[in-house]
C-alpha cells in the first residue's frame, strides 16, 4: 500500500521517479507526489489523482535534479486530496518525507508537537512523523539520522520512509519497519523503492531493507545501520527480474496479460519441481521439513482475499491426498483470537506480494508459540518469505494488476505439490496414482492454453449480463473456493455486487433472491458431486434463474438446462480449480471492460495490504 521511489545520483531525477510511481502505482493511486532539490531548493509537487495527473499539471515546470523523493498514495490518514498527498515538508520546510505505513501512535506524538508550537498542514500521520523527526534533530543537535533513529524507537506501527534535507543536498535517508523498501546499488547511483520494479531498468543490484534498518546515503556512499546504531554489512542480491515481465506486452490490460500468461506461469511454477518421466517431484525449499510436516497433526493456512480461497483449495487437496486435518484462517481473525496452536504445527503462510500486514503478524503470532512456519509466497525476497522458516515461491513473476489471477493458479499448483509430496513422504500415496499426478500437472498449461481459447466465447457472454447487479456463483467440493474466487474477482473489479456458496447451501437461503434477472454461475464439472450439482441447476433454472455453467468438455446433460456453457478439458479432480478458475477470471473481466471500469486499478483497493 502506497508506492514510494527515491533517486540520487546522476540522473535527472524527476523522470525516473514519475516511471518508478507508475510502476508502483497497483500499491495506491488516489494522489501523487515528488519532492526535488533544486537550485531554488527543496520543492514539493503533489496532487489528488494518479501520477499522469500530476505529471500534466507541472506541464512545462524546471525540474531538473539529481535527487528526489516520490510517492504514490492508498489513503489511510486523511482523505486523498491535495494536502494529504505525498511527500511532506516539516514545518521549517526543511525536511520533506515519503511514508508507506501507518503510524499508529500519531495522535500523542501530535498533541505534543503543537503544544510546543508547531501547526499541521495535512491530517497525516506522515506529516507527525517528520515533524516528530525534525523536532528531536532540534532538541538534541543529533545528525539526521542520529535523529530518524531515535524517532524509531519512539513511533508504533509500519514505515518505510524516506527522507531529503534542504541543507544536505547530497544525502538520502530512509529506514524500515513492516513496510517493505528496496535499495537499487547503481555505479554511483542509488535507488529506493517498495518493490524492485522501478530498479530493475538500471540495475539488478538490490540491498533488502528489514526492520530497524536506517540506510544513508551520502556524498555517494551508502551506509545500513541498524536501531542500536551498529553499522552493518548489508548483503547485495543480484535479481533476475525482466523489463518484460513488468510491461503490458501488447495487452490492454496487465489483468488480461496475466490472465494469458498462466500456462507460462503454471509451467515456471513446475519447472525443475515436476519429472513425469522420471517420476520426480522436488520442493528443494521444504525438503528438510518435509517429515515435520508428514508427522504433524494439523495444518493451519492463514492468508487472505484471493490467497485465502487457495488455501480451502488447499485444505480439500491436503485432507484428501495427505490426511492430515487442514484449517483454513483469515490472517486477520486468527491474530486476534488467542488461536490454539501446538509446537510442531505447521502452519502455512500464502501471499502473492509477499507483504500483507495481516498475514504477517498472523506469522509472527504462530512463530511465537512454536508453529514451523512456510511459506508459499510470490514477491521474492518480501518479507513473508524472509520471515517463514521455509517455503516454495509460486514464480507466477510479477503480478501488477490488483486483482489476483495468476498468482491463484501458481498458489494452487504449488500447494498441489507440496500434499502430494507429504502424501508420498507420508507413504499414503500409491507410486501408480503419484505418477498419473505427475503426467496430468505436466498437462495443465496445455489445458490452460485450451481453455483461453475460449475468451471469444466468454466475452460473448460476458455482453449479455453486463448490465447486471447481482451474480451468484456456486460450486460444490473443490469447486466451491472457485465460486468464491469467481465472485471475488466480479465485485472488485466490476462493482457488481456478487456472492460465492456451496451449491447445496443455496437452499438454504440465497436461493430467496434467485429470478429471470439473477445471472448464477455453476462450476459444475465431472467429478464427484456432478448429480448434486445437477439438481441444483435444476432447482435454478425452476426459479428462471439464468444459468452459465462451467463444465468439463464433452458434458451432454447441463448444456440442456443452463442458458450458456463454457466447456474445460478434462483433468485428475483434484486439479480441476486450475482451469475451472481461468473463465471465471475472463468473464469478471470482460464485463468490467464493458462497464467502463479501470480493471488494473479498481477503486479503493491496493495490491499490497500493509495495513491492518
Ligand atoms: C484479490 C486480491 C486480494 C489479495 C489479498 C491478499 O484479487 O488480490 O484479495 O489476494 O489482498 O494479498 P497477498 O496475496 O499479497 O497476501
Amino acid at each position: 500500500m502506497c508506492g514510494i521511489v527515491a533517486y540520487i545520483g546522476h540522473r535527472e531525477a524527476y523522470p525516473l521517479i514519475i516511471k518508478g510511481l507508475k510502476r508502483l502505482e497497483y500499491r495506491g493511486y488516489d494522489s501523487a507526489g515528488v519532492a526535488l532539490l533544486t537550485d531554488t531548493g527543496l520543492n514539493v509537487y503533489k496532487k489528488k489523482g494518479k501520477v499522469s495527473d500530476l505529471e500534466q499539471s507541472l506541464g512545462e515546470e524546471q525540474l531538473s535534479s539529481h535527487i528526489g523523493i516520490g510517492h504514490t498514495r492508498w489513503a489511510t490518514h486523511g482523505e486523498p486530496n491535495d494536502r494529504n498527498a505525498h511527500p511532506h515538508y516539516s514545518h521549517t520546510q526543511k525536511l520533506a518525507i515519503i511514508h508507506n505505513g501507518i503510524i499508529e501512535n500519531y495522535g500523542a506524538i501530535k498533541l505534543n508537537l503543537q503544544n510546543k508550537g508547531y501547526a499541521f498542514h495535512s491530517d497525516t500521520d506522515s506529516e507527525v512523523f517528520v515533524n516528530f523527526i525534525e523536532d528531536i534533530q532540534k532538541e538534541t543537535y543529533c545528525s539526521l539520522e542520529e535523529a530518524v533513529r531515535l524517532a524509531m524507537q519512539e513511533v508504533v506501527g509500519a514505515y518505510a520512509i524516506v527522507l531529503i534535507n534542504r541543507e544536505e543536498p547530497g544525502t538520502l535517508i530512509a529506514a524500515r519497519k513492516g513496510s517493505p523498501l528496496v535499495i537499487g546499488v547503481g555505479e554511483g547511483e542509488y535507488f529506493f523503492a517498495s518493490d524492485a520494479t522501478p530498479i530493475i531498468e538500471y540495475t539488478n543490484e538490490v540491498i533488502y531493507l528489514d526492520d530497524f534498518q536506517i540506510a544513508v546515503v551520502r556524498e555517494g556512499e551508502l551506509t545500513v545501520k541498524n536501531i542500536e546504531n551498529i553499522v552493518l554489512s548489508p548483503y547485495i542480491q543480484h535479481i533476475e527480474l525482466e523489463l518484460e515481465a513488468i510491461e503490458k506486452g501488447g495487452y490492454e490490460h496487465f489483468m488480461l496479460k496475466e490472465i494469458f500468461e498462466q500456462p507460462r506461469s503454471v509451467k515456471d511454477c513446475f519447472r525443475g519441481r515436476v519429472n513425469a518421466d522420471e517420476g520426480h517431484l522436488v520442493l528443494g525449499g521444504l525438503r528438510e521439513y518435509l517429515d515435520d510436516i508428514a508427522k504433524s497433526q494439523r495444518i493451519v493456512i492463514v492468508a487472505c482475499g484471493t490467497s485465502w480461497h487457495a488455501g480451502l483449495v488447499a485444505e480439500y487437496v491436503f485432507e484428501e491426498l495427505a490426511r492430515i486435518p487442514v484449517e483454513v484462517e483469515y490472517a486477520s481473525e486468527f491474530r486476534y483470537r488467542n488461536p490454539i496452536i501446538k509446537e510442531g504445527d505447521v502452519v502455512i503462510a500464502i501471499s502473492q506480494s509477499g507483504e500483507t500486514m495481516d498475514t504477517l503478524a498472523a506469522i509472527e503470532l504462530a512463530k511465537s508459540k512454536g508453529a514451523i512456519i512456510l511459506g508459499v509466497c510470490n514477491a521474492v525476497g518480501s518479507s513473508i518469505p524472509r520471515t517463514t522458516h521455509a517455503g516454495a515461491y509460486t514464480h507466477a513473476g510479477p503480478e501488477i494488476g490488483v486483482a489476483s489471477t495468476k498468482a491463484f493458479t501458481a498458489q494452487v499448483s504449488v500447494l498441489t505439490l507440496m500434499a502430494i509430496a507429504v502424501a508420498r513422504r507420508k507413504g499414503i500415496l500409491h507410486e501408480d496414482t503419484f505418477r498419473r499426478f505427475l503426467f496430468e500437472l505436466e498437462r495443465i498449461p496445455e489445458k490452460i492454453e485450451k481453455v483461453l481459447k475460449n475468451a471469444e466465447k466468454i466475452k460473448e457472454i460476458s455482453a449479455l449480463f453486463s448490465e447486471a447487479r447481482n451474480f451468484i456463483y456456486l460450486g460444490r467440493g473443490l469447486n466451491f473456493p472457485v465460486a468464491l474466487e469467481g465472485a471475488l474477482k466480479l465485485k472488485e473489479i466490476s462493482y457488481i455486487h456478487a456472492e460465492g456458496y456451496p451449491a447445496a447451501e443455496m437452499k438454504h437461503g440465497p436461493i430467496a433472491l434467485i429470478d429471470e434477472d439473477m445471472p448464477v454461475v455453476f462450476i459444475a464439472t465431472r467429478d464427484q458431486s456432478y448429480e448434486k450439482i445437477v439438481s441444483n441447476i435444476q432447482e435454478v433454472k425452476a426459479r428462471k434463474g439464468k444459468v452459465i455453467a462451467v463444465v468439463t468438455e464433452g458434458d451432454k446433460l447441463i448444456p440442456t438446462m443452463a442458458d450458456h456453457v463454457i466447456e474445460i478439458p478434462i483433468t485428475h479432480e483434484v486439479l480441476t480449480p486450475l482451469l475451472s478458475v481461468i473463465p471465471l477470471q475472463l468473464l469478471s473481466y470482460h464485463i468490467a471492460v464493458m462497464r467502463g471500469c479501470n480493471v488494473d486499478q479498481p477503486r479503493n483497493l491496493a495490491k499490497s495490504v500493509t495495513v491492518e
